[in-house]
């Protein structure tokens, strides 16, 4: 469900037609939608009624600002994995205590801004990271609430790049590995031992492997307070996928399923529940907006070429996605459709948003919507080809607003400068 419909033969972003943006801010573009985004954290939280659950969004997915505010405004907390996503996160105006900070590799100096901050928690992800944390902290005379990420060896059964939650998976600590650790941690200063925290991957489909993965959490849980261990907080992650393809069968579970399969494995364990959601809140709140440049025709292929590029919409280059594409202008019910490579002007043959995809009649001059484009889209765009980082917008009834604008080229090249020697 979102907030992108054709009103009049015209895509709408909620009130504001498309052309409209597009017309003034150039394109490419991201939108967002207001009533999107608050209609799928409400979905989502309500799903989770009944539990004590703090709902922490992973800016990971979508860290412009506008977002996240509009995000703690609904009364979400942030999930975070770097410095820069915390300093995003506190700016936005998250509560420090409903930050979570997660993540692999987490420096020191990281890690002393989460203890400086006050961080809510820490999900600590090996057993050198505890003891660097317990360094810092007991430095610092302060106390880390930690929970430890445990690998429960579960196949998501999403995409491979983007399954986290098996063995062989860079993330977490093996599970049967967990208690010898969380004995260790009780011994170090400055560590609270008091949570478990679990994700096992992105653009997940079926309830399978969460409730595979969270029932493995309620044994350690269990077995944990049975040696004595004081777990009150859980963080079962995000993952939940979305539909990106319409025309595909794969559905993902609704949050409603999502919520029933939580209460059902672990709801009765008497834990403060913790979830770092990103796609399923933001992923169908945005669109990408692009202006069809040229087409064409070839003797086995036909090309629409478009002037949004891998480096705005990176996913169907990096992971094989795909995104919806429709057009702007809304074809006639009697138009008939042909099998286009849609692809953008940088010089890769991997600069391709999808291959024989059906679209109306297109020219020169059309702009085209990129569906479901809200999650890990602007954040993993770059400037390759030394095209200008792409803007993002932001809409609320019939209102729009840059949220992020576009670069010029002197913004562009200010970072860089000449050593001494080249002249
Ligand atoms: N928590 C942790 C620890 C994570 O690593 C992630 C995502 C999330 C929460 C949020 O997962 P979500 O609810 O959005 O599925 N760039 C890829 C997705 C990478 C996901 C990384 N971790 C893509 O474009 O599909």
């Amino acid at each position: 469900m979102h907030h992108f419909s054709y009103r009049g033969g015209v895509l709408h972003a909620e009130d504001v037609a498309v052309p409209r943006i597009a017309d003034e801010i150039g394109t490419p573009f991201y939108c967002y939608s207001t009533a999107t985004l608050t209609r799928h954290y409400r979905v989502f939280t309500e799903a989770l009624a009944g539990l004590d659950a703090t709902v922490c969004f992973a800016i990971k997915a979508n860290s412009n600002l506008a977002v996240i505010r509009t995000l703690i405004g609904l009364g979400a907390g942030c999930d975070v994995v770097s410095g820069g996503e915390l300093q995003i996160a506190l700016k936005a105006g998250a509560a420090p205590a409903k930050i979570v900070f997660s993540g692999v590799g987490k420096t020191e100096a990281e890690l002393r801004l989460a203890l400086a901050s006050d961080v809510g928690q820490i999900n600590v992800e090996s057993e050198a990271e505890l003891h660097t944390l317990s360094k810092i902290a007991a430095v610092m005379g302060k106390t880390a609430r930690i929970a430890l990420r445990v690998n429960p060896d579960v196949d998501a059964g999403s995409l491979d790049k983007i399954s986290t939650g098996r063995k062989e998976d860079k993330f977490g600590v093996e599970w049967t590995m967990a208690p010898a650790l969380y004995r260790k941690a009780r011994t170090l200063p400055g560590i609270d031992p008091s949570g478990v925290a679990v994700h096992i991957g992105s653009q997940i489909t079926s309830l399978a492997p969460f409730e595979a993965a969270f029932l493995r959490v309620r044994d350690l849980v269990l077995m944990l307070r049975a040696d004595g261990f004081d777990i009150r907080h859980l963080d079962l992650g995000g993952g939940l996928g979305v539909p990106y393809d319409h025309n595909s069968n794969q559905t993902p579970p609704s949050p409603e399923e999502y919520g029933a399969m939580v209460k059902r494995t672990v709801g009765d364990i008497g834990c403060a529940f913790t979830f770092e959601p990103g796609r399923v809140i933001v992923g169908n709140a945005g669109i990408m907006v692009s202006r069809v440049i040229s087409v064409k025709e070839g003797t086995s292929r036909s090309f629409i070429i478009v002037d949004a590029g891998m480096n705005d919409l990176v996913r169907p280059a990096m992971y094989g996605a795909r995104h919806e594409i429709i057009p702007v202008l809304e074809a006639p019910p009697s138009s008939t459709t042909t099998a286009m490579d849609v692809v953008g002007p940088v010089c890769e043959t991997t600069d391709c948003f999808a291959k024989g995809y059906p679209l109306p009649p297109l020219r020169a001059g059309n702009l085209v919507a990129f569906l479901t484009a809200g999650a890990y889209g602007a954040v993993m765009a770059s400037s390759y080809n030394a095209r200008a980082l792409v803007p993002e917008v932001m809409v609320s009834g019939d209102q729009y607003a840059v949220v992020r604008r576009r670069p010029s080229f002197e913004e562009m090249v200010a970072l860089e400068q000449m050593p001494p020697w080249v002249e």
